[in-house]
């Protein structure tokens, strides 16, 4: 089957690798409709995760028909047309009890890596490194489903491919950001990054209550879909200054949920020379460390006392100058995960057929997975207002 692999260095291209079968009796095999790159994918590409080889497959945030199920799968049937939830979890260890589904204790079959580096094994995902479990990704043909009464979601007739597609990721990863920061009635939420996630973020709040609600960015195509299709407030950071701008939209009390949806390579977007963003460039270049956490340290800057931060960006090592001291003097919750899919998705696809939650303008560029390249590009560098290259199957 075709398939989008990453050469090991830095290209993709799409190569003939063997189709996935059935290996445990819980697993599907999915054909995948849509699949769609995500920031995390970035980081993948640009080296920032350790853990990728020559040849793997990428790919995480996609929607599928079933085509083949396992003797012990109960629920789901062959010619679903399913939502596939990025993370891989089993349902039944400690965490999926727990419905922190992201962090299973089963998803994630390479235990050494994740361990030495952060003291425990994190959760499995798509596409995601052999960090994340070495998973084959969703830029391709056919994709095997472990666990698949767990990991595949019905999608209700009136809910187009398109909009389903988003409930794999984006969606519940910025509605867990905006449940889990604590986002309650009355709320002053502010977002960092008009992604996809960014996007899903901002609108969750709003749907969750929030008074007002704030994206920071600076390219102005995606300003543009926050106004137009979420419906929330953006604030330039090219014509601003952010911190002062937020103040003053609080009273001088800065927001009360501050939700970072930007990650490790965070740009030091805004006016005037800023030196803190350059050194985090110029460290993250020298390999001196591995993210830069410019967006997470200007969420926590602006926050009020005693509000809440939630990291939705992904991060894989250590960062300098985080302002810890800003986080203990104004008694600050600090949270971050990856996404807990699991226990949103029926919501979520319930609220995409009422039409309280719509996804398809992020779809900006649908293309055959053979234009993958030029996709990545295109979102890489965010030109010709790419939000998200869809690859159609
Ligand atoms: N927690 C999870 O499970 C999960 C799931 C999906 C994605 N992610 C992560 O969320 C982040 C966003 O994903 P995405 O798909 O929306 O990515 P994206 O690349 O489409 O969007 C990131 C946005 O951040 C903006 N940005 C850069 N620096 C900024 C700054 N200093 N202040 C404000 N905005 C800034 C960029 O202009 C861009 O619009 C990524 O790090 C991704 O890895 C996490
Ligand atoms: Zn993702
Ligand atoms: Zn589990």
């Amino acid at each position: 089957m075709r398939a989008l692999c990453w050469d090991g260095v830095d290209k993709l291209s799409v190569q003939q690798v063997d189709e996935p079968r059935i290996v445990n009796d819980q697993d599907a095999v999915v054909k995948v409709l849509m699949s769609a790159a995500c920031g995390s994918d970035l980081h993948l590409v640009d080296g920032y995760i350790p853990g990728m080889r020559a040849g793997d497959v990428l790919g995480h945030e996609f929607i599928a028909e079933v085509v083949e199920v396992g003797p012990g799968v109960r629920e789901r049937k062959v010619g679903e047309r399913v939502v596939v939830c990025s993370f891989i979890a089993c349902g039944r260890c400690a965490h999926c009890r727990r419905g922190e589904t992201s962090l299973c204790d089963n998803g994630n079959p390479d235990w050494g890596l994740t361990s030495a580096l952060w003291g425990e094994t994190a959760g499995g995902c798509f596409g995601y490194s052999h960090l994340m479990g070495g998973w084959a990704g969703s830029h391709a043909e056919y994709v095997r489903v472990p666990y698949a009464d767990q990991g595949l979601f019905p999608v209700p007739d009136e809910v187009s491919t398109t909009r389903a597609l988003f409930a794999s990721d984006a969606a519940p990863t910025g509605w867990m950001g905006a449940d889990l920061a604590g986002t309650s009635p009355g709320d002053v939420v502010a977002v960092w990054g008009a992604g996809g996630v960014g996007q899903m973020a901002a609108r969750a709040a709003m749907l969750l209550g929030a008074e007002r609600v704030v994206v920071v960015d600076s390219v102005p195509e995606r300003l543009a879909q926050v106004r137009d299709h979420v419906g929330a407030e953006t604030l330039d950071a090219d014509a601003v200054d952010v911190q002062d701008a937020l103040r003053e939209l609080t009273g001088g009390r800065g927001p009360d949920v501050c939700i970072e949806a930007v990650g490790m390579e965070a740009s030091g977007i805004g006016r005037g020379i800023r030196p803190l963003a350059a050194y985090d460039w110029v460290k993250q270049q020298l390999r001196l460390q591995t993210d830069r956490p410019t967006a997470v340290r200007e969420a926590i800057t602006a926050c009020r006392k005693g509000g809440s931060v939630f990291v939705l960006g992904v991060f894989g090592g250590v960062v300098d100058k985080f302002p810890l001291g800003a986080v203990m003097g104004k008694g600050l919750t600090l949270r971050a995960a990856q996404q807990h899919g699991h226990r949103y998705i029926p919501m979520l696809l319930e609220r995409m057929a009422s039409g309280e939650l719509t996804t398809e303008h992020l779809a900006t560029h649908p293309m055959p997975l053979e234009d993958g390249a030029r996709g990545y590009e295109l979102f890489k560098h965010k030109r010709d207002g790419c939000v998200r290259p869809v690859f159609v199957l």
